[in-house]
């Protein structure tokens, strides 16, 4: 049980009744007092997340008028859309802190506020959209499961819907690429050329190593986070090698292997020095996303305006009508 709080608390008491609930697995909701740090991480955490969903249209996107087929075409455009739907869950979410959407996607279109690495690579066919269903979104699948257990209430809730679509999206790409390794040795060599190309940047999505990550130890205190980001490195590899087997492709790492003693697979070290140039800005196509995301939004101006307008004019209906 936490301690129930007087009506006029100290800042103390305050702290104390907020740590209580989260030491016992109680939800942190938007009107509960929480420290200022524990609300800045958060929508810090938040936002990234929700540009990660805005921003990830895009490699996909790319490919949605080049589908081999109607069932293909349907499929992505169902993904991408629930991509949308994931992004604005999240924004929602970070707007329950206090943080302004407007401000939020003027620090993306600025470059101010990051968005996951993975969506600085290009799709070069369409082999990469079964493989970016299979590896990066069975990645963030592994990243948002543990956040269905978030402490913080709107977030986590956010998470149980996301996970429930991101399993579509994983087993959508992993049946394209089931299909694809039935084709031709060229759909085959598709296949296995644009795994080469995922694997690594999807290792690279959990975040740095542990010891270069200096804001896990507060975020798994305060049950933001559950895991650690090699600890969901680990379990991602675990999963996957089975199912590159069933597959029958190859994952591009020569040190990648099963461990009998520890009961998981040893694998090789991502390139991180490649990692942070691309969080810095210098990825393939970091500048064309940012740029793309930029000319969206303001293409999306008279949609906003008439909307406000709109607003406003129903507003006044209203207050004429309850004064007539
Ligand atoms: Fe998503
Ligand atoms: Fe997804």
């Amino acid at each position: 049980m936490t301690q129930q709080l007087t009506d006029t608390p100290t800042d103390q008491q305050l702290e104390d009744h907020f740590e209580g609930r989260v030491a016992n697995d109680q939800r942190i909701e938007p009107r509960d007092w929480m420290p200022d740090g524990y609300r800045k991480t958060l929508v810090r955490q938040i936002s990234q997340h929700a540009h990660s969903e805005i921003i990830g249209m895009q490699p996909e996107g790319n490919w949605l008028t080049r589908a081999p087929s109607l069932r293909r075409k349907a499929i992505l455009l169902a993904k991408v859309q629930d991509e949308a739907g994931h992004g604005l869950y999240l924004y929602s979410a970070a707007e329950t802190l206090g943080a302004d959407r407007e401000d939020l996607t003027t620090k993306l279109i600025s470059s101010r506020q990051k968005y996951s690495s993975i969506f600085n690579y290009p799709t070069l066919n369409f082999a990469d959209i079964g493989v970016i269903g299979w590896l990066v979104d069975g990645a963030a699948i592994c990243n948002q499961v543990p956040l269905c257990r978030s402490s913080y209430g709107p977030y986590a809730r956010a998470m149980v819907r996301v996970c429930k679509e991101e399993s579509f999206h994983q087993r959508q790409g992993y049946e394209l690429l089931m299909t694809m390794m039935r084709g031709t040795a060229a759909q085959q060599e598709m296949v296995q050329e644009a795994t080469n190309r995922w694997w690594w940047p999807s290792l690279m999505m959990f975040g740095p190593p542990d010891g270069d990550s200096p804001n896990t130890q507060q975020s798994m205190a305060w049950r933001i986070k559950r895991h650690t980001n090699d600890e969901l490195r680990q379990k991602f590899v675990d999963m996957t090698v089975p199912q590159a087997e069933a597959l029958g492709v190859t994952l591009p790492d020569p040190e990648l292997v099963w461990n009998s003693e520890s009961e998981r697979h040893d694998f090789g070290t991502p390139d991180w020095d490649e990692f942070k140039n691309v969080l810095k800005g210098n990825g393939p196509c970091n500048a064309e996303r940012v740029e793309r995301r930029r000319r969206a939004h303001e293409d999306g101006q008279w949609v906003r305006d008439a909307a406000a307008a709109h607003a406003v004019k129903q507003a006044a209906r209203q207050q004429t009508e309850a004064l007539a």
